[in-house]
């Protein structure tokens, strides 16, 4: 082995040793640099007679065409190393688990509701949901309002930019009645001709809205329809239906159910249900959870059913109230703020 080629093993085992960009510039400048190893057996040329001069220029030519590949191998291998670094440093674990993973829940109103329906799909009642932008007529004239009834007054309820095909302004609907309307109309109409209809058993849960709102009303609330008709449904029926319904809702015995006399248009008689505990935080006061009454004639009329044979009561409870009074809260806002700190307490 002559001097040049143990000079371009000296400089491959130099550029090997650096580990880096930085340190291989070095090595590089120790062989090929202005007063490098090579660059100093050039200069040597000069002093040599021409024939040695050319055998010998060529020999270290070669040596530096050598040394020269070898450092550019090992820039490659040291940029490609250093990105695998880079990309080793930044990568990303796409299977490590997130950080703080909520865990999610049903709000409290949507699981009071899923309780109801499962309650009274228990006693044999449907679960009905229909349109929260309703027509005037629906909402009110089917259900035997007058013209000038307050409730649909602009003070009570939501009106829509929009006009139905009669050229009636669309409304929020401010109560969930609409859907004893629609859901007896599609009743009847799927058994027009036969001989025994049979009843009309429903629950219909949804929003309403009305022009509302401090502590115990929200512009937006909850309440489930209810209506059972048939050929003769009493009061007697609707009485021990709710009281049944209350004591598998709240788990107890342990209360009273009052039938208080009121009115709605679209029953005959009417009453509002209040409950008392009597026992719990809650014991001892009355307390107000749906109204209730025999579906009116005129209402059954506008079922496209006769009222001689079709015969029922209806009840609309406050779901949002039976949720308030089931765990324990005592302003209906915090129901719908979407604060989580309320909010996880139900999970
Ligand atoms: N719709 C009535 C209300 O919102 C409640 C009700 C429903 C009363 C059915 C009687 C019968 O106040």
């Amino acid at each position: 082995m002559n001097d040049l080629d143990t000079l371009v093993q000296a400089a491959q085992a130099d550029f090997a040793a650096a580990r880096q960009g930085a340190a291989l510039e070095d090595a590089k400048a120790r062989f090929l640099g202005k007063s490098g190893r090579i660059t100093e057996l050039l200069k040597g040329l000069g002093a040599m007679p021409p024939e040695q001069k050319k055998s010998r220029g060529a020999e270290i030519n070669q040596a530096k065409g050598a040394i020269e590949a070898a450092l550019q191998a090992r820039r490659e291998q040291l940029a490609e190393a250093e990105l695998d670094a880079q990309l080793q440093a930044e990568a990303l674990d796409v299977t490590l688990p997130g950080r703080g993973r909520g865990i999610g829940g049903l709000h409290p109103v949507s699981r009071t509701i899923e309780r109801i329906e499962a309650i009274f799909g228990s006693m044999g009642f449907d679960v009905a949901e229909g349109p929260e932008i309703e027509t005037d007529w629906m909402s009110f004239t089917a259900l035997n309002n007058p013209e000038n009834h307050p409730a649909r007054s602009m003070q009570d309820t939501f009106y829509v930019d929009v006009k139905d095909a009669g050229g009636r302004w669309l409304c929020l609907r401010p109560h969930t009645s609409p859907m004893q309307v629609r859901y007896a109309q599609a009743h009847a109409a799927k058994h027009v001709g036969t001989q025994a209809m049979p009843e009309i058993r429903v629950i219909a849960p949804g929003r309403v809205y009305r022009v509302d709102s401090d502590a115990t009303h929200s512009p937006m609330f909850h309440q489930v329809e209810g209506l059972w008709l048939g050929a003769n449904v009493s009061f007697k029926d609707l009485k021990v239906v709710f009281a049944d319904f209350v004591r598998q809702f709240f788990e107890t015995d342990d209360f009273d159910v009052r039938f208080r006399p009121s009115f709605f248009p679209f029953t005959e008689p009417s009453a509002e249900i209040d409950i008392r505990f009597g026992s719990g935080p809650l014991a001892g006061r009355w307390l107000e959870v749906a109204g209730s009454g025999q579906v009116h004639p005129n209402v059954v009329r506008n079922y496209g059913l006769d009222p001689e044979t079709n015969i029922g009561f209806a009840f609309g409870v406050g779901a949002d109230r039976f949720a308030m009074l089931r765990y324990g809260v005592d302003d209906l806002r915090l129901m719908f703020d979407g604060d989580l700190r309320f909010l996880s307490q139900f999970r």
